[in-house]
């Protein structure tokens, strides 16, 4: 008869921590669940403001902006590009490409992607994402690129896009960077 309590007890207990972990499970699931995006390709951001109004303005001084620009407020602005983007190193290609690497690499730089015919063009004409090709294509992409498959409007804010290639290149120098820590970092960014 104890016995059969202690299977009792233990019983119970198994299933007093199966029911904790599914409430937690619900509530979490209601907390942190997000639906995926319903219509691929759609257009994720509004412009910052009407397109016709903007100036053309020069290429920032990249050499005087990178090592001043504010690499957490450029991570914060890669929020927009992660419904179709991630920048880990070995992180899977989504609606758009994975963009470890991408700053100073060539254009269409992940071999499995099905890029646009309009970036293969773009690509014969301007083969590298440098600094400047990398902002006049955040600006406005479809400007830039036309004919792109990246629904984006752009980021008008040239400090925003300044501070997000910043850190979209910080991602892919960190390790590099502790092996020349003692380096300037003007030398290094
Ligand atoms: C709605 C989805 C979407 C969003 C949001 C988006 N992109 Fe893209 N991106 C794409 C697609 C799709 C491509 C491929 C374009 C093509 O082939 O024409 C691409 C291509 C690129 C490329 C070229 C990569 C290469 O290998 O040549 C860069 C750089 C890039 N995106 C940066 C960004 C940045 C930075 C943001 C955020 C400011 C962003 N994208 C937001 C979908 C998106």
């Amino acid at each position: 008869m104890s016995g059969d309590l202690k299977w009792n007890k233990i019983f119970g207990a198994a299933l007093g921590t199966a029911f904790v972990i599914l409430v937690v499970q619900q509530a979490s699931g209601l907390i942190y669940h997000s639906e995926p995006p319903e219509k691929m390709g759609y257009f994720v951001d509004a412009p910052d403001e009407v397109a016709g109004a903007e100036q053309a303005e020069l290429p920032p001084d990249w050499g005087t902006v990178l090592p001043t620009a504010d690499l957490a407020a450029g991570e914060a602005a890669f929020a927009r590009c992660q419904a179709c983007h991630n920048a880990t190193q070995g992180g899977a290609d989504g609606i758009g490409p994975n963009l470890y690497g991408v700053v100073g690499g060539p254009v269409m730089h992940r071999a499995g992607f099905a890029y646009s015919d309009a970036m293969a063009k773009h690509k014969a004409e301007a083969p590298t994402w440098g600094y400047d090709q990398l902002n006049s294509f955040i600006t406005a992409p479809a400007r830039y690129v036309p004919g792109t498959k990246m629904s984006f409007a752009g980021i008008r804010d040239t400090q925003t896009r300044i501070n997000l290639i910043a850190w979209l290149r910080s991602q892919a120098i960190r390790l590099i960077r502790v092996w020349v820590s003692r380096m300037p970092a003007k030398d290094i960014l």
